[in-house]
């Protein structure tokens, strides 16, 4: 890895939000961006917790982005929510609302800019993540995984995908495995941890894709299959995601 990575807090570099912003967008598929929790939610969190967003620069290139919010969460880690991403931004956006003090760190995001990836950033990424845990003093960082490789397996349940193993006996998804070599422990999947609605029209212009008849649609970015119904003209994607906790 190019050791010119330096690290930046949004609050040091909140010129770069923008541009920061347009690298995310270019990375994930068109659905994910219509969530039903982020939107808003997003632009609020960055603004109170600008600390918690940091800028992996390559001089003056942004490599990754990574974006997290504390949250108070005293359940016990094994019984984190199914909801995953969703609960965790509602559950931190109410909590600075409320004026509860946060434990835990949430992994909201790591992107690496599409011209770095493959290049080993995300481990160093992850390390990044961990390290502001420690630094405002959380007692966990949680992160609901979204594990990568699953979209080549959008038929098999991701409670099967979890367990593959690699030849040597690592973890076959490469995404949870750089968590896992980072020290972090899988806990459980969250199977609905991010929920997308739309028009069929919607999907046909989020995907590239016609949707003639009702049913379960394979594709391209999904961890599993859509659900169509023509008649109520709506689209549902249901995204399983695994959470994945580290200490300190
Ligand atoms: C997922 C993501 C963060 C990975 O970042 P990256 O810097 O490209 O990944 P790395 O180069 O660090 O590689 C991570 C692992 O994947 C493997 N890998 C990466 N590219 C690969 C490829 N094309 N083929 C096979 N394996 C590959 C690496 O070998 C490494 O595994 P190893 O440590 O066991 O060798 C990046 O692809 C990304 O930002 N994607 C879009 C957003 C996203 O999905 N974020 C994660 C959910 S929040």
């Amino acid at each position: 890895m190019n050791h010119q990575l330096r690290v930046f807090s949004l609050e040091e570099k909140f010129e770069l939000f923008e541009k920061a912003d347009a690298i995310c967008i270019k990375a994930w598929p068109e659905f994910i961006l219509h969530d039903t929790v982020g939107g808003n939610n997003g632009i609020i969190f960055v603004e109170a917790y600008k600390k918690y967003q940091l800028l992996i620069l390559d001089q003056e290139e942004i490599a990754a982005v990574i974006n997290t919010i504390p949250l108070q969460y005293t359940g016990k880690i094994e019984e984190l929510p199914d909801e995953g991403w969703s609960w965790g931004v509602t559950k931190a956006i109410s909590d600075l609302k409320k004026g509860r003090k946060p434990n835990m760190l949430l992994g909201v995001q790591i992107v690496v800019n599409p011209d770095y990836q493959g290049k080993g950033i995300s481990s160093f990424a992850t390390s990044q993540m961990h390290n502001l845990m420690r630094k405002y003093n959380l007692e966990k960082l949680i992160i609901p995984v979204r594990p990568n490789n699953k979209c080549e397996y959008p038929l098999i349940d991701m409670d099967e995908y979890i367990k593959w193993k690699n030849e040597d006996g690592s973890v076959f998804d490469n995404w949870l495995r750089v968590h896992q070599k980072n020290g972090g422990m899988i806990i459980r999947v969250c199977k609905k941890a991010m929920k997308i609605e739309g028009t069929v029209s919607e999907w046909a212009g989020w995907t590239g894709k016609q949707f003639p008849g009702s049913g379960d649609y394979i594709i391209e970015g999904a961890l599993n299959p859509i659900s169509v119904n023509i008649e109520k003209n709506i689209g549902r994607y249901i995204e399983p995601n695994v959470w994945v906790a580290y200490d300190k």
